[in-house]
């Protein structure tokens, strides 16, 4: 055994090849399943005891010889492949540069993709909405100022087509469409008549999330929306969560995370409270959960909301919302991602 590993050894380090297929052949009679390394591997149950520390060691070595010498023959060829490349005349002689992602549509995959860890999957629904599943399922009262022009774009003065002003408008078709359990997320655009500023736009984007089940508490809120703010912004991240109204969730809150510039010691981003606003949350009300068709005496629910832009201006500091909108590619440039 030890003889032939020797004479083996002394083959590889000698073998040359002068073409792919050579090599291809090389590969097949040493390395491959039935080539001559793995026929000593297969004899090594053969060796007596005593032999097997050493000749294990020699066989080692010889596989990895046999590695090595493969891997330095293949990129000789590779090589060459490239010098060929070179030589390519149609090739264009500028190289083609890749577009970005927008820094919105990074930002939405990393929340969907969060979210997606613990369950949630991904739900559409239209734009152009009716009164009912934008406000009426989801408890506004009739007189709610968001119902008023002033607030919302109607179409041509009809006041039952109406472009959505929130994503927790998909909540009304979901919940009318599917039996809980449900776990999704509702990603989108929506709009808002909004004189536009660098604060303030016509149209922006929301990630809403909606999880109807049997003995959904409060707790699971807070679990869930601590885990994405950890994700997001870093492990070291707090949250809390201070009360607030929405006419769909009861009770409501809304969360701040620590200021992740100063990390919470008081900064002019964070008007020097250490915390930042990011999202609307609360237990769905049970009204909501009765005007879509859900028993909320079997059921329970929490929604919760944030705006994309939002959690962009926190992640890379844009101070003008416009920005996302002007397709400006100097702008656009600075967000090169891999995915
Ligand atoms: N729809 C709210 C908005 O546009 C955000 C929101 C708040 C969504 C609370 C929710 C929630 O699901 O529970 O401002």
């Amino acid at each position: 055994m030890k003889n032939r590993i020797n004479q083996l050894l002394e083959e590889v380090n000698q073998l040359i090849a002068s073409n792919q297929d050579e090599l291809e052949a090389l590969r097949i009679k040493y390395l491959s399943k039935k080539g001559e390394v793995s026929a000593l591997f297969n004899d090594f149950r053969n060796v007596a005891n005593e032999d097997k520390r050493e000749v294990g060691q020699m066989l080692n070595e010889l596989k990895n010889a046999a590695q090595d010498k493969f891997n330095e023959l293949k990129e000789s060829f590779a090589g060459s492949s490239t010098s060929d490349q070179k030589s390519d005349l149609t090739r264009t002689a500028d190289p083609v540069k890749l577009g970005t992602r927008h820094p919105l549509s990074l930002v939405k995959h990393e929340i969907i993709e969060i979210f997606s860890r613990i369950g949630f999957t991904i739900a559409e629904g239209p734009e152009i909405e009716d009164d009912w599943h934008v406000f009426g399922a989801l408890n506004f009262a009739p007189e709610h100022p968001a119902r008023d022009m002033q607030d919302t774009f109607f179409i041509e003065q009809n006041p039952d087509v109406l472009l959505r002003t929130h994503t927790s408008s998909v909540q009304s078709h979901i919940m009318t469409q599917q039996k809980p359990p449900i776990r999704k997320l509702f990603p989108g655009r929506v709009y808002r008549n909004e004189a536009i500023s660098y604060r303030a736009h016509c149209f922006f984007h929301q990630v809403e999330g909606l999880y109807i089940d049997k003995d959904v508490s409060f707790a699971d809120l807070k679990q869930a929306l601590m885990y994405f703010a950890k994700e997001m912004f870093g492990a070291e991240t707090e949250i809390r969560l201070r009360p607030s109204y929405f006419p769909f969730t009861e009770p409501s809150a809304e969360m701040d995370i620590s200021c992740n510039l100063c990390g919470g010691k008081g900064c002019p981003f964070c008007k020097h409270t250490g915390w930042v606003e990011i999202l609307g949350c609360g237990m769905v009300d049970p009204n909501v959960l009765e005007n879509c068709g859900i028993d909320s005496k079997v059921y329970s629910g929490y929604a919760f909301g944030m705006g994309v832009e939002r959690i962009t201006n926190l992640k890379y500091q844009v101070k003008d919302l416009r920005l996302f909108s002007e397709n400006d590619v100097r702008f656009l440039e600075q967000f090169e991602s891999a995915n």
